[in-house]
C-alpha cells in the first residue's frame, strides 16, 4: 500500500493545556484506521489541524507524498481531505442534490454554455446518482434533507465531501448518533470507500465498531501518541488497556434488584412530537424503588418524548405521570425537579449545560439559589467551589480546573460534569437518557458503577439507551418501545441481545 498521510510531532495547545503533545499519525490509501483515547485525550484536536480548523503550535503535515500546508477547511478540502462533523452543515430544507453539489467546483462540471450559479436540477441528479452508484452509498438524489433520517444525512455528508474529491475522510465519531442498524450501514459504508481507495480517520468510543472496520488504530493519552496496534491482533480487552492505562472490566458487576414501592408510574401517556404527531401512544409502566428499568427502543420510537413529557420539557395529550404519590401530569420543570427527578438529557448542547458558564457553575445549575450554595440570597462562591472539586475529582473530569467555561471541555468530559452533578444531588429518581454517550470506556464503567449504586441505594432509575449493550448490562427490566408503544417487558437478567434486538424491530418475541 501507499502511505497517504503523515502526520509528525503535532503539538497544539491551549493556555496551559497540551492537547496534542508531539502526535504521529500515520495512513495508506484504503485503509482504515481508529483513532481512540481517553475524553480529552486529543483525538478531536488532532484532526482538526489536519482539516486545517486549528492552526498546529508545531508539526507538519504530509498528504500523498507533499508537505501540505493547511490553513483553514477551504484549503484542506481543496487538497483532498473531507471531514464530517458530528453537527452537519446541510441546509435542511433544500434537496440531497442541491446540497451535494452546493459548494463543489460547479464550473468544471458545467458543460459549456451551461449557467453558472443556476443549478439544472436534472443535472445534478444524475451527478449524484453516478456518484452515489459509484461508491455504493444509497440516497435519493430528489428527496429533502430535512425529511431524511439521522443516517441518511450523514450519507449525505459523506457523498459531499466524496464530490469535492476526498482521498481522505475524517469521522469524529460518527456513531454516537446512528441508530445500531445505521451504524452497522455506515460501517459497510466504509468498507466499500476504502476498497476505492480513500484513507479513513475513524473516532469513536465503541469498540465493537473498532474491531470490526478498522485495520490499525492509534491510541493518544493525554495528548501523547501512545502507540499503533493492527487490529486483527487486538481484543476489546487490549484496546481499552492501551487506551485507559489500566484493564477495564468490560461487564457491569451487580447484585439482583430488591425493588421497593413504586416512584413513577406512567398510565396511558398519550404525547405528540414536534410536528404535531402521536408520538407517545398510550405508554404504561412503572419504576419502582432500588430498580433500574431500561427503555430498549431504535431511536424516533417515542423515547425522546416520553422523557420530556416526564421531565416537565414536553406537554402531554392524555394519561397520567405520578412521581410517588403525587401527580405530575403537564408539571414544570421546576416541579418535576423539586420533586426529586434528576434527569440526564440526550442532547447535552441543548439541556444539560451553559456553555459559556464555569464548570463549577454547570454543577450547581440548578441548585445555586438553595443551601449551602446561596445564603440570604446571596451565592456562597466557596461551598460552589468545594463542591465542584469533589465532583470533579471523583467523576474524573480533565482537566481537572472548575473555573474554565464548559465549552473549552471535550465532548466527553462534557458530558461527566452532566452526570456527576445529575447523580450526586439528592433525588428519588434518576431519568438517564444515552447516559454514557461520548464517553470513553473508563469512564463508562465508572458511570454504569454509579447508577447501580444510586438503584442500590434504592433510587429509582429509568434507563433510555440506544445502545443494547448497555441496556442489557444495567437493566433489572427491560421495556422495548416501537411505534410510540410499549411492545414488551422483559426480566432483565433473561434478556437476551437478540430477543430485543427483534422486538426493537417490531418483531415479537415468540418468533
Ligand atoms: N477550544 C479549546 N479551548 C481550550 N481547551 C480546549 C479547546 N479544545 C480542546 N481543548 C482541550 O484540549 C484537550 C483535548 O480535547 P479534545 O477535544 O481534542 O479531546 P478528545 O480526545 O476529542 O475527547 P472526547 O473523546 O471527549 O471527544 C482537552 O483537555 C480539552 O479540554
Ligand atoms: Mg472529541
Amino acid at each position: 500500500m501507499t502511505q497517504l498521510l503523515e502526520m509528525r510531532g503535532l503539538t497544539k495547545t491551549f493556555g496551559p493545556v497540551v492537547a496534542c503533545d508531539g502526535v504521529d499519525l500515520s495512513l495508506d490509501k484504503g485503509e482504515i484506521v481508529g483513532l481512540l483515547g481517553e475524553n480529552g485525550a486529543g483525538k478531536s484536536t488532532l484532526v482538526k489541524m489536519l482539516f486545517g480548523i486549528y492552526e498546529p503550535d508545531s508539526g507538519e503535515i504530509y498528504f500523498d507524498g507533499q508537505k501540505a500546508d493547511i490553513d483553514d477547511p477551504g484549503d484542506a478540502i481543496a487538497q483532498g481531505i473531507g471531514m464530517v462533523h458530528q453537527h452537519f452543515q446541510l441546509v435542511p430544507p433544500l434537496t440531497v442534490a442541491e446540497n451535494i453539489m452546493l459548494g463543489a467546483e460547479t464550473v468544471s462540471h458545467a458543460g459549456p454554455g451551461a449557467a453558472v450559479g443556476v443549478m439544472n436540477m436534472a443535472e445534478a441528479e444524475a451527478e449524484v446518482r453516478e456518484l452515489s452508484n459509484r461508491f455504493g452509498l444509497v440516497v435519493d438524489p430528489s428527496a429533502v434533507v430535512e425529511d431524511l433520517p439521522v443516517g441518511i444525512q450523514q450519507r449525505v455528508e459523506i457523498l459531499k465531501a466524496l464530490n469535492r474529491g476526498a482521498r481522505l475522510l475524517i469521522l469524529d465519531e460518527p456513531t454516537a448518533v446512528l441508530t445500531p442498524k445505521e451504524t452497522d450501514e455506515l460501517l459497510k459504508v466504509m468498507r466499500s470507500l476504502a476498497e476505492t481507495g480513500v484513507g479513513i480517520i475513524f473516532i469513536t468510543h465503541k469498540l465493537r465498531e473498532v474491531l470490526a472496520v478498522t485495520d490499525r488504530v492509534t491510541v493518544l493519552r493525554d495528548g501523547k501518541y501512545i502507540g499503533s496496534a493492527v487490529t486483527a491482533d487486538s481484543s476489546q480487552e487490549s484496546l481499552a488497556e492501551m487506551m485507559v492505562g489500566r484493564s477495564v472490566v468490560l461487564r457491569v458487576d451487580k447484585d439482583d434488584a430488591e425493588p421497593g414501592e413504586p416512584v413513577l408510574q406512567v398510565r396511558d401517556l398519550r404525547v405528540r412530537d414536534d410536528r404535531g404527531s402521536d408520538a407517545v401512544e398510550g405508554m404504561s409502566f412503572e419504576v419502582r424503588s432500588g430498580e433500574i428499568l431500561g427503555i430498549a427502543g431504535v431511536e424516533g420510537n417515542g423515547q425522546r418524548e416520553l422523557v420530556e413529557a416526564i421531565t416537565g420539557i414536553r406537554k402531554s395529550e392524555a394519561g397520567s405521570i405520578i412521581f410517588g404519590t403525587t401527580d405530575l401530569t403537564n408539571g414544570t420543570p421546576r416541579e418535576v425537579s423539586e420533586w426529586g427527578v434528576a434527569h440526564i438529557p440526550e442532547d447535552r448542547e441543548k439541556d444539560g449545560l451553559v456553555d459559556r458558564y464555569s464548570v463549577a457553575d454547570n454543577m450547581v445549575l440548578n441548585t445555586y439559589f438553595k443551601m449551602p450554595f446561596a445564603s440570604r440570597g446571596l451565592r456562597v462562591q466557596a461551598a460552589i467551589r468545594k463542591w465542584a472539586r469533589r465532583l470533579i475529582e471523583k467523576f474524573d473530569v480533565r482537566p481537572r480546573t472548575i473555573t474554565s467555561p464548559v465549552s473549552s471541555l471535550s465532548g466527553g468530559n462534557k458530558q461527566k460534569v452532566i452526570v456527576a452533578r445529575e447523580l450526586s444531588a439528592e433525588n428519588k429518581l434518576i431519568v438517564a437518557s444515552q447516559p454514557t454517550r461520548g464517553v470513553d470506556v473508563g469512564s463508562i464503567e465508572f458511570i454504569h458503577n454509579q447508577l447501580v449504586h444510586q438503584r442500590d441505594k434504592g433510587k429509582a432509575v429509568l434507563l433510555v439507551s440506544a445502545e443494547l449493550d448497555e441496556i442489557l448490562s444495567l437493566s433489572d427490566r427491560i421495556a422495548v418501545v416501537y411505534e410510540g408503544e410499549v411492545v414488551a417487558t422483559l426480566d432483565g437478567a433473561t434478556a437476551t441481545r437478540e430477543e430485543v434486538g427483534l422486538l426493537m424491530a417490531g418483531g415479537s418475541s415468540s418468533a
